[in-house]
């Protein structure tokens, strides 16, 4: 069984050092397309990967590492010690604005979130947390996020599901305090843990959902999946993240017009 304490310190001291590292120097020499135009990976990408992936298997020798850009081999399984790896959540805002862009480290037991940390990489700080834990933004605990009615929340949409001309989601949009669109679930999800809002939908891969799920847990915020089953920590799925109030809502909105 993994020590927490271990692992935490672990994967403070590598996010911390890959967020520096990324901070000081955002030089990128190349930037390829993956699965559509604006799906981009750049060299460092996959510089950042491999140093957190490296540094992680030599000190968890038995662990599974799923990480974005493959440096590590393929994972069916969620058994025993497995981390999660997004080296840069925002790629599309690093190469463009060089700002609000996160490195994302999750860690679960056999399937079950045990710690998660995001750093906010140009605004220094690192949000980490687990359920065992709590939920803390660079050392200092986060009190729990207030129960916000969705009338009174900001929500985060992700824009392919708003193009789908949905009326559920534009429902949910209309019913709230406003839409905010950041490009990175990394800065959403600081976001959300620090109350600057309620609600975010979007289809998620494992590694942008693993450190939040984790650290959020303790701190008044839930995952669900939008269709009701259970979150499979091995494929993408569409997400209702936020407060319970918030949450119950948007997924009343959802349901009732479906
Ligand atoms: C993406 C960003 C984006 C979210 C996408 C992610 P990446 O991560 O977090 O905000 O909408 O679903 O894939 O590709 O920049 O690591
Ligand atoms: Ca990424
Ligand atoms: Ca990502």
């Amino acid at each position: 069984m993994a020590n927490l304490s271990n692992i935490q310190q672990e994967v403070l001291y590598i996010i911390q050092k890959a967020a520096d590292s990324l901070r000081q120097d955002q030089h990128f020499d190349t930037v390829q397309r993956k699965s559509n135009r604006n799906d981009l990976v750049t060299d460092r990408d996959r510089q950042i990967e491999q140093y957190i992936v490296q540094y992680l298997a030599a000190k968890f020798p038995e662990a599974k590492i799923i990480s974005e850009e493959k440096t590590s081999s393929l994972i069916t399984s969620v058994e025993g010690l497995v981390f999660f790896v997004d080296p840069i959540d925002g790629t599309m805002n690093f190469v463009k604005c060089h700002d609000q862009f996160a490195i994302m480290i999750g860690v679960y037991q056999d399937g079950e979130p045990l710690f998660g940390a995001i750093a906010n990489v140009m605004a220094d700080q690192v949000i980490y947390g687990g359920p065992q834990v709590g939920t803390f933004l660079n050392q200092t605990p986060l009190p729990k996020v207030p129960d916000l009615p969705l009338v009174d929340s900001l929500v985060t949409i992700s824009t392919r599901l708003l193009w789908q001309q949905d009326p559920n989601y534009q429902l949910i949009v209309h019913a709230s305090s406003g839409l905010r669109v950041f490009g990175s679930a990394g800065i959403i999800w600081s976001r959300l843990v620090c109350g600057q809002q309620n609600l975010y939908i979007s289809k998620l891969k494992p590694w942008d959902l693993a450190a939040g799920r984790a650290l959020a847990m303790k701190n008044g915020i839930m995952v669900r999946n939008i269709d009701g089953s259970p979150i499979n920590m091995l494929q993408s799925q569409t997400v209702i993240i936020g407060t319970k109030c918030a949450t119950d809502e948007a997924l009343s909105l959802i349901n009732k017009r479906a």
